[in-house]
């Protein structure tokens, strides 16, 4: 296995029901971390890794996303006779140079395994990246997900991005028991979905970034469906950790769950603190809202 990662799945379908009332008619993708939503954030990483293709799965109410990517005649020609010209280049920027998108539906909820499913015709029979766009993760440099691809470069196996979390949390996420290979990296011995921290084997989490050798697709076709009675990505990414070497990634930078709501506040706080246009003006009211409290 030694193909270029060059696709990324973006499973956008869900309800987002934790960030409700929001999400009730905006595809909780579409929420903004100061100026620009979600997805954007996720297309920029992935294009900054030297993805080339986003596919999208999204489902009924996410025609939003598939809008924020096209091109906007109407809003583009208004900028250009108001002379907005700072503007313009902004919403001409949404989609970064020589990326094309997908689209794919999944029109039932069946879990981020049969999501990643529907992907399948368009992924074809390469390695790719998978991202949750609800994971906003900041590094200071070029994103998660670059790291992980140039780990893949190497390795040629599949990468889940992991992070340790409070033993507390187990229970919402993907846990991993693995062994340290290299610094950062682990070789996985086994994953399990949202253990109670009573069963679960470590606290190293899986968060939003994989990177998936074809051979999952087969696993997730034979793999029954796991907890929530879902088709999880987990159990058949512990399918094929039987078949292959499945490689854990300790990434550097910070996550922010913006599927809650205390994330999705402090990823605001963050990247309004490192926002060109605010960050001053920003910080001083902080500094001063804070001696307040
Ligand atoms: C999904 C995965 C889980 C992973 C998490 C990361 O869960 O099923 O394994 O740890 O994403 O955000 P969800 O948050 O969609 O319930």
């Amino acid at each position: 296995m030694s193909q270029k990662i060059t696709k990324a799945v973006f499973p956008v379908a869900g309800l987002g029901t934790r960030s409700l009332p929001a999400t009730k008619a905006v595809a909780k993708e579409m929420l903004p971390v100061v100026d620009k939503p979600l997805i954007q954030y996720a297309v920029e990483e992935a294009a900054a890794a030297g993805i080339e293709t986003m596919i999208f799965v999204t489902g009924r109410n996410k025609n939003s996303i598939p809008d924020h990517f096209d091109k906007s005649y109407e809003l583009e020609t208004e900028l250009e006779k108001s002379n907005k010209a700072e503007l313009l280049k902004k919403v001409r920027e949404i989609l970064p140079p020589n990326v094309s998108c997908a689209f794919v539906r999944q029109a039932e909820a069946l879990g981020l395994g049969h999501a990643v499913h529907c992907a399948k015709p368009l992924v074809g029979n390469e390695p790719f990246a998978v991202i949750l766009p609800d994971d906003l993760i900041e590094d200071g440099n070029r994103g998660c997900l670059k790291q992980m691809v140039d780990l893949f470069n190497h390795e040629h196996s599949s990468i889940l991005g992991v992070e340790r979390v409070d033993p507390k949390e187990t229970h919402k996420y993907g846990i991993v028991e693995h062994v340290e290979i290299a610094e950062r990296v682990g070789r996985l011995h086994s994953i399990v979905e949202k253990p109670k921290p009573e069963v679960a084997p470590s606290n190293v989490a899986v968060v939003g970034r994989y990177i998936l050798t074809p051979a999952i697709f087969e696993k997730i076709e034979t793999t029954p469906r796991g907890a929530g009675g879902e088709y999880q990505l987990t159990d058949a990414i512990a399918a094929l950790l039987k078949d292959e070497p499945v490689l854990s990634y300790e990434f550097i930078g910070n996550r922010y769950d913006c599927g809650s709501k205390f994330g999705f506040l402090l990823a605001n706080v963050e990247y309004g603190l490192l926002h060109e246009e605010i960050k001053d003006e920003f910080a001083h009211y902080l500094r001063e809202r804070i001696a307040k409290i």
